[in-house]
Parts: structure tokens; sequence; C-alpha cells
């Protein structure tokens, strides 16, 4: 059965990156049998230039088809005046709602040769492997009533709506506990409980999830702001951290930064068929876009997640994992990882990499 893709480069430094991940996959297809084809097609401000719309219907076809997606970015300031409705990155919400990608896997490692580009003493990054699992598809950036609305007597008022039933608490809960006992065994839950009733509730279904079918995963909680103090002062504590839609946003740029280089980071968005959509979690960099200084490495390690989570091809994600360890310590870096030292080109480390897997 030949896996299919939906390919999607998106906007600024998107296309750049992605094409050293469809290199990968042009490898892994002709000379270590995966069997996968793919099509691509346009997404974010790029489709809006093209047919008015981010997420164009045949795009979202596309995607609806296809075992993964692999995007690269959306955005940049051409589009920022736009409606919100059609800005570049509502391509990304529709596209997690449409698909169903509930659940967000965001791990952020620290690679031992990069620590010293961290903000935070090396001492205090080293080793850390932490995998952050934000709820995706629903929380305050789904929730009902939203908008801006006029008064009667001219002022404002804007509103969002915090809401999650035990159903949707639930489904994201087994996700994390699942990839705990796969690692350490450990979760920390993530909430505001003391404060939001709907946390509350995120609280007690977590608890009773890991109670009833996860006796053998330690369970902790944490409010979020402790959350976000402790992430800083000692980030090695945690292992899976599981949250909601708007914390998992903020804790997952935080933990990204512990490790040294957002250029590095890949992310999962999974159903519960197990399709997903895999991208950078960096953005669209459109201040570098074409210039051939982007770090594909990231897209790269999406390309990982792909063959683990969707594709299931473990064996064939762990070499590219190991590719990408290869060259760093071989000492390639793009701009972005190379301090002061010398630099290599978005389509030299695609090079090294492919160059990596045949070793
Ligand atoms: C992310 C991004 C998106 C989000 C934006 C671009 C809609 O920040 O994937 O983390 O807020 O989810
Ligand atoms: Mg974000």
């Amino acid at each position: 059965m030949t896996h299919k893709l939906a390919i999607l480069p998106g906007d600024g430094i998107g296309p750049d990156i992605v094409a050293e991940a469809v290199k990968v996959l042009t490898a892994l297809r002709d000379d270590f049998g995966l069997e996968v084809a793919w099509d691509e097609a346009a997404v974010g401000g790029t489709a809006y230039d093209e047919t008015g719309h981010p997420l164009p219907a045949a795009t979202l076809e596309l995607a609806q088809s296809a075992e993964a997606v692999l995007l690269g970015a959306v955005g940049g300031p051409r589009w920022e005046a736009l409606d919100h409705s059609v800005r570049p990155e509502r391509a990304l919400l529709g596209l997690r709602k449409e698909l169903g990608l509930f659940a967000n896997l965001r791990p952020a490692k620290a690679f031992p040769e990069l620590v010293e580009a961290s903000a935070l003493r090396p001492e205090v990054v080293a080793g850390i492997d932490i995998m952050v699992v934000r709820e995706l598809t629903g929380g305050i950036y789904f929730g009902e009533p939203s908008g801006v609305e006029e008064l009667a007597d001219g002022r404002r008022r804007g509103v969002n709506t915090l809401v999650y039933t035990s159903d949707e608490i639930e489904r994201i809960g087994w996700v994390a506990f699942d990839i705990a006992r796969k690692r350490s065994g450990r979760v920390c839950s993530v909430d505001k409980a003391n404060v939001l009733e709907a946390t509350e509730l995120w609280r007690e279904v977590i608890t009773e999830l890991g109670e009833r079918d996860y006796p053998d995963v330690a369970l902790s909680h944490m409010y979020v702001d402790n959350a976000a103090m402790q992430l800083v002062r000692a980030p090695s504590q945690f292992d899976v951290m599981v949250t909601t839609n708007m914390f998992g946003d903020i804790l997952s740029d935080e933990a990204s930064m512990l490790t040294g280089s957002i250029g590095l980071l890949p992310s999962a968005s999974l159903n519960q068929e197990g399709a997903g959509m895999y991208e950078p979690i960096h953005g669209s960099a459109p201040d570098i876009a074409g210039t051939g200084q982007a770090n594909p490495l990231a897209t790269i390690l999406s390309v990982a997640m792909m063959l683990r989570y969707s594709l299931n091809e473990a064996p064939l994600a762990d070499r590219v994992e190991g590719a990408v360890a290869r060259v760093l310590a071989d000492g390639w870096r793009t701009p972005d990882i190379a301090g002061n030292g010398e630099a290599v080109g978005t389509a030299e480390m695609g090079d090294a990499v492919i160059a990596a897997l045949r070793e």
C-alpha cells in the first residue's frame, strides 16, 4: 500500500524548507523502499493571493484524502492587514478543525551540541526531553460565543469562550498517558483549576482517567503560571506535559526556546484515526525567505514524526532522526545555530542529512 501524502509548502521560508524535506522523502522512496507518493497544494497567504482564500477547497480535499500532511509555514507581513477570516493563520485553524487534529505533540529536546545556544545556562537545559501534548481543536480557540460587538453606548465588547467537554479532555488525556508509557511514565497536567471552572473539570477528568486506566503512570498537576516558571527554573523535572489549547500554545513556545534552536523542533497534530499534519514549530521567517539560509532540520524531523505516528514506519523514523543527530555532531550548522562559527545554507544542510541517511 502506497502512503499518500499532501505537501503544503505555504509562505515565507515554507517552500525552502519543505523542498529539503521532499528530498529526504525522495531518498527514502528511492533507496529505502518507502512506498510513498505525494501531491502539493497552496496554503496560507500564497493560497490567498492565488484564490482569495488561505485554505482553498482543493487544498482541504487533498489534505483530507491523504494519510498525512506535511506543512511548511504560513503567514507574513504582507497579509497582516487582512480580515481575520482570510488571514493565513486561518488555514491552520481550518485544517486542524476539518481534519479533527485534536492532539498536538510538540517535543522539546536539547541536542547536546547546541546547549550553548540556549538562553539558559547549559547545566539547566542539558538533557531536557519534554513532550508537550496540547489539545488543539477545543478550548478558547474555538469556543462560542466569540467576536467583537458594538454596544448601544458606543463601547465595543470582545468575547472568547473557554469551553471543554469531558470527552474532549479524556481523549487528549489518553494520548498523553499512552505517550508517557513509552517514555518515562510521568505526566504533568497543566491547568488553572484555582480560577477557571472549565479547567477544574479538566483536572477532574484527567485525575479520574489516570486512576482508572493508567495507575502505572505517575500523574501530577500544576497551575499554568507555576508551570511557566518551573520551565525556566528547572525544566528537566518535566517529561510529558498535557494541557489546553491556549496554555499549550504558550508553554510549547517557551519549552522550544530552552533547547537553543526553534529551527530544530518538529510537531505532529493527530486525529482519532492516526492521520496527521506535521510541521516545524517555527514560523515563516519572511525576512530570510528565498535566501537559502533557513534551517530545514525541523521540517526534516517532522518527516520523521510522520513516519513514526502516521505511516507506521518507526525504523525509518529512527533512521532520519539518527541522520539529523549525525550532521549536528559532525558540525553542520545553518546560521540560526552557528553562533560565530561557519554556516551552511538550507540546501547544503538537506544534502548533508541525505548523505548521513545513506551512511
Ligand atoms: C501555533 C501558532 C498558531 C496557534 C497560530 C499561528 C494560529 O501559534 O501553531 O502555535 O496559535 O495555534
Ligand atoms: Mg504558537
